[in-house]
């Protein structure tokens, strides 16, 4: 097994000091040069920006299928077991009466499951890449019979839920309808998985508790998981993230010895009660803590996959910090420095930002590939004045790593662990502590920096911290967005200011506290309701596309999730899409002439929803969680 280590990481060593200029890389010299926003807002091609988003609203509401406005028209563009090979599909009727090795073996081929974050990656004008993450899986869904409160999965089970999450790269080319359908057996076409050879780099590479049995140097990490939004680098790679990796360890804390292991380990939520479903800890040594004390700490991390080259192995990134990602989204500075945004979604945790100590450059794709090795990371304190300012944890320059003076022992004397420790480091420096960070995205148009914070019923509550100005919902059921100003508009500035964009709600609720304000102003009677806002894209005018995960909890409006837009003009909310029962929507994403917008259709079925959606009249009794692309039904722009 050394030895297969060894190899592949010579190769990919080798690769990162010479990458051939092949056709590919040059399509992506034309994306980081034209791509990520850029774009007028005076009106191209006759659109004024009070005139978009010109459809007719929707309603939440708890129609068993996908709803979409008048003049609108939506399809499915791939989904949970479709091949991405020439094979065939997933078997999923025998997957859920109990899977063989055979079910497994395709599922390392075909698309995975819960598609969350959606990447379009241009290729020519009809054909273009899409990534997309495979969060995690629902056994209950997946298999019969199993039960949430009781059931451990078989060692099948197991094995084709690890192959179901990760990511997908896949090729996709437009119809002459105008809609997009993927091509199977692309060679652009890759699945990693939860047991892809992921490389380790950044400050923590070969920091001891980053070494395991099957790797003594902690260089490699076999998979990427809980892969949940995620964002482009102008280079043309992608930034998954690994959210709730705890939830994949089991063993047994109290007999850890190193207490440092340990502290972290509780810190992060490290072993999982919800190991037990899926059963990784069962079945390989490496997911039980008493076993492998340390694989814990090579997940929750940042990794770079590209998707052009399939040869080149995900790197995680871990200059980025450890803690439960979300998003990274990124945009490059007037210095040309390059600023990663990034939220912790959990509750009362931190939102952080990365500035690289290298500039982009966009005559030399290969150049920017260590970028993110180098930099400081930041964490947000708000103040209850409307200002805030991002607090340096640590800086890495070349082989040092510079810790906050501020930060105590032993961030001092193994600076590393302001890395592996990301959360802990923040605690020390007085960040704030906000309601479950989502996506956190810059808006190329309003140079301002979206933050989705998605609930949190905890705030306010006894034993929990209180209400500040920035997190200023008791018992927040709803969630809330904030808009930051960099100082100057520059995203490396140390400073900010801040408004509060929404507090999610109902505008007909009663209660204060459920109610739909918004910029301040309580919104329309008309205006649709909105909860657990998650992640955004923005069109080619600033409008905000919000997506939900959380509607359909009794405690916020019962109703499926969905795609909301807020005009950044007229500060008008309305729905554009809502998902299947027991989904939330994932990925919002436009192709680069935004006559597409694609999102995903994650977990419906879930929390006992009564659906099988997408019912596609082939037999199959299980939901599958799937892509979708919306298209305007006269070809124009989605936004207009
Ligand atoms: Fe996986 Fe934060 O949603
Ligand atoms: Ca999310
Ligand atoms: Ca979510």
């Amino acid at each position: 097994m050394g030895e297969y280590f060894g190899d592949i990481l010579k190769r990919a060593l080798d690769r990162r000091d010479f990458l051939k200029l092949t056709g590919a890389s040059a399509v992506m010299l034309s994306f980081a040069c034209g791509g990520g926003g850029g774009g007028s807002i005076t009106g191209e091609g006759g659109i004024t920006p009070t005139s978009s988003l010109s459809y007719k609203t929707i309603y939440p509401n708890n129609e068993d299928r996908v709803v979409v406005p008048e003049g609108y028209r939506v399809s499915i563009l791939i989904k949970w077991g479709d091949p991405l090979d020439n094979g065939e599909p997933l078997n999923w009727n025998r997957v859920y009466e109990g899977p063989t090795t055979e079910d497994v073996e395709r599922q390392k081929r075909c698309f995975g499951y819960n598609a969350d974050f959606v990447g379009f990656f241009k290729l020519t004008s009809d054909r273009a890449l899409l990534v997309v993450n495979h969060e995690y899986t629902n056994p209950e869904l997946m298999f019969r019979g199993f039960d949430l409160n009781t059931s451990t999965p078989t060692r099948e089970q197991a094995d084709l839920m690890l192959h179901a999450h990760g990511v997908s790269v896949v090729e996709i080319r437009r119809k002459s309808d105008g809609s997009w359908e993927y091509v199977k057996g692309s060679p652009f076409n890759r699945r990693i998985t939860g047991d892809t050879v992921c490389l380790i780099s950044g400050p923590a590479m070969g920091h001891r508790l980053m070494k395991t049995s099957y790797d003594p140097n902690g260089l490699l990490v076999y998979g990427t998981l809980n892969n949940c939004a995620a964002g482009k680098t102008p280079w043309g790679t992608v930034l998954t993230c690994e959210e709730n990796f705890h939830s994949y360890f089991g063993g047994d804390l109290s007999s850890i010895s190193d207490d440092l292991v340990r502290s972290i380990h509780q810190r992060y939520g490290v072993p999982s009660r919800r190991a037990r479903l899926y059963g990784f800890h069962m079945y390989y040594d490496r997911f039980n803590i008493n076993r492998e004390p340390n694989e814990a700490f090579r997940f929750g991390w940042v990794v770079e996959i590209d998707p052009y080259d399939h040869t080149r192995p995900p790197v995680k990134r871990t200059a980025l910090g450890r803690f439960k990602h979300e998003a990274a989204t990124t945009v490059v500075a007037n210095d040309g420095r390059v600023v990663v945004y990034m939220g912790d979604d959990e509750r009362f945790e931190y939102i952080y930002k990365f500035v690289t100590k290298g500039k982009y450059n966009p005559l030399n794709r290969t150049a920017n590939f260590g970028l993110l090795d180098e930099g400081t990371l930041y964490v947000a304190k708000f103040n209850d004045d409307l200002t805030g300012e991002w607090i340096p944890i640590a800086t890495v320059d070349g082989n040092r790593v510079i810790p906050n003076p501020n930060l105590p022992e032993p961030f001092q004397s193994d600076p590393v662990l302001c890395f592996i420790n990301t959360r802990g480091a923040a605690d020390l420096l007085g960040a704030t502590k906000m309601d479950r960070p989502e996506d956190f995205e810059w808006n190329p148009i309003t140079k301002s920096v979206f933050v989705a914070l998605t609930y949190n019923e905890r705030r306010g509550q006894s034993g929990y911290p209180g209400t500040d100005k920035a997190n200023p919902r008791p018992l927040n059921h709803m969630g809330h967005i904030i808009e930051i100003k960099e100082q100057n508009n520059d995203p490396t500035s140390t400073r900010f200011t801040w408004v509060m964009a929404m507090l999610c709600g109902d505008p007909r609720a009663t209660d204060e506290n459920r109610k739909l304000y918004i910029y301040g102003q309580p919104a329309k009677e008309t205006t649709p309701a909105i909860s657990a806002p998650d992640n955004f894209a923005f069109d080619k005018l600033g409008n905000v596309w919000i997506a939900t995960d959380g509607n359909p909890s009794p405690n916020r409006l019962a109703k499926n999730d969905g795609v909301y837009t807020l005009n950044v003009y007229t500060k008008e909310l309305k729905m554009f899409l809502s998902g299947a029962p027991g989904c939330e929507i994932c990925g919002p994403e436009f192709s680069e002439d935004y006559k597409t917008f694609f999102c995903t259709i994650q977990h419906p079925g879930e929390d006992g929803a009564n659906t099988r959606w997408p019912y596609l009249g082939d037999g199959v009794v299980v939901p599958r969680p799937s892509v979708i692309q919306v298209q305007r039904e006269d070809r124009k722009e989605v936004y207009l």
